[in-house]
């Protein structure tokens, strides 16, 4: 077989073979509808990250910023699927104070010496890249993709769909 044709062949098999989660928190539905669009364009598994705390209205809002800007954790509820039966893990998080949100850095805490790859995606109403910093620190691995989205003028628009398709590609291979 030509070369080429076998590479190519080769290319197409492992990106079939690529079994992939997408993770993600969203306290107010922005990160979590990239990150459905992220899964249904991989046709993977997805699991949202369900803090115990409450983080709605005013209050929870404040109580999200004192803790991203503290860097403390919550408690996380119980978790659906092994990050260790996939070749990539998927992270999505909202930015909060400059960072990644307190509940997924608490599964990424819990979680991250059993991912074997990772891609990293966020939402923010000005910049992404403390938030995606944080992850790839936490991580101690390199991301084979990031995408950082802004929530008003690329998510609410749905202009953020084709970026979100794209960075779906490169995690598949
Ligand atoms: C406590 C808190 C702090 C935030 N801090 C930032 C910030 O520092 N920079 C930024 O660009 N957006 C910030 N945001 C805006 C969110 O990142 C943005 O609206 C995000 O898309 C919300 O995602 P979600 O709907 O999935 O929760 C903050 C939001 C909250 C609740």
């Amino acid at each position: 077989m030509d070369a080429a044709i076998s590479s190519s062949r080769q290319a197409l098999e492992s990106r079939a073979l690529r079994k992939v989660l997408v993770v993600y928190y969203s306290r107010t539905g922005t990160t979590k509808k990239v990150a459905e669009t992220i899964a249904q364009a991989l046709g993977c598994d997805v699991e949202e990250v369900i803090d115990t705390k409450d983080r709605s209205g005013l209050i929870g809002w404040l109580r999200s910023g004192r803790d991203a800007a503290s860097r403390k954790l919550t408690t996380i509820e119980k978790t659906k699927n092994r990050p260790e039966t996939y070749d990539v893990v998927v992270i999505g998080t909202p930015v909060w104070n400059g960072k990644a949100s307190t509940p997924i850095m608490t599964y990424v805490s819990q979680y991250k010496d059993l991912f074997k790859e990772v891609a990293f995606f966020c939402t923010h109403d000005g910049s992404g890249e403390g938030a995606l910093r944080d992850l790839e620190t936490l991580c101690g691995k390199k991301p084979l993709a990031t995408l950082a989205l802004r929530r008003k003028q690329e998510v609410a628009t749905g202009e953020y769909v084709g970026k979100a398709k794209r960075f779906a590609s490169k995690v598949a291979g």
